[in-house]
């Protein structure tokens, strides 16, 4: 049995988390790059980056994130493939909200196909609608590190004070209203929720109950990484 805490993986993952907004996967996803050195790769965050450079690619995709739609396949995919080309990427991956699409997942496919790449696990966070616009209208974020923190679940140690950088400014989203929310979670029904028969037909799908506390959650997706990549 492995030391806790200690990486053992073997080879470089490739690893998805599934789940609607709110679920947790931005959260469960940092904490997995903490422990396994992985790379966390957000498409959400990519965007907003995006929109707040002011690209071309962010112009396009402000309004349909603030309507809570998903942006076009063709956007999402060239924020995301610029990333892909940095370096560090190759210690392995956790893409944190991409796939969202059937059309995603077959870029994806074909992507890591001619890398000689695969899917270590596909992992679907799995939680209940009612609870997930509780989390997001609670949830606010670390302005100069990104470090995510709830009202109610998850407040920093000291008040006011970031836990991980020390910052004391923090941001709330645009598209964590109630409104927005309800037509994200509708997007997720009709758009995403069909890659969860998708990866199962692959053999690489693992369901996890999103429902109990951050670090149960945790430890069960620390099990599946190792499990994935032994
Ligand atoms: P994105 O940024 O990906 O947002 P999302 O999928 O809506 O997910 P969230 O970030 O809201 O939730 P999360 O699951 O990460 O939860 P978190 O860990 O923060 O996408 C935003 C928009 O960008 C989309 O609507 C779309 O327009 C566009 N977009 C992005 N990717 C795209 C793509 N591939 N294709 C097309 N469009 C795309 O947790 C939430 C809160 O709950 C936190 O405060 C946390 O502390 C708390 N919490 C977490 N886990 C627990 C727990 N177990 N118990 C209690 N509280 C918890």
């Amino acid at each position: 049995m492995p030391e806790a805490g200690v990486d053992t993986r073997t080879k470089p993952a490739v690893l998805i988390l599934l789940g609607p907004p709110g679920a947790g996967k931005g959260t469960q996803a940092r904490m997995l790059e903490d422990r396994f050195g992985l790379v966390q790769l957000s498409t959400g965050d990519l965007l907003r980056a995006a929109v707040k450079a002011g690209t071309e690619a962010g112009k396009k995709a402000r309004a349909v994130m603030e309507a809570g739609e998903l942006v076009s396949d063709e956007i999402v995919l060239e924020v995301l493939r610029d990333r892909m080309q940095e370096p560090d990427v190759s210690r392995g991956v956790i893409l944190d909200g991409f796939p969202r699409t059937t059309g995603q997942a077959e870029a994806l496919d074909a992507l890591l196909a001619d890398q000689g790449q695969s899917i270590g696990a596909a992992i679907s966070i799995e939680v209940d609608d009612d609870a997930m616009v509780r989390r997001i209208s609670g949830r606010y974020t670390c302005a100069a590190c990104g470090e995510g923190y709830h009202d109610e679940f998850k407040q920093p140690a000291r008040a006011g004070i970031c836990d991980k950088c020390g910052g004391t400014e923090f941001t709330r989203r645009a598209d964590d209203n109630a409104e927005t929310v309800a037509a994200r979670l509708a997007a997720y029904h009709a758009q995403t929720a069909p890659l969860i028969a998708y990866y199962e037909a692959q053999g690489v799908l693992e369901r996890v109950d999103g429902m109990g506390p951050i670090d149960a959650i945790a430890t069960e997706l620390g099990a599946i990484v190792e499990r994935a990549t032994a």
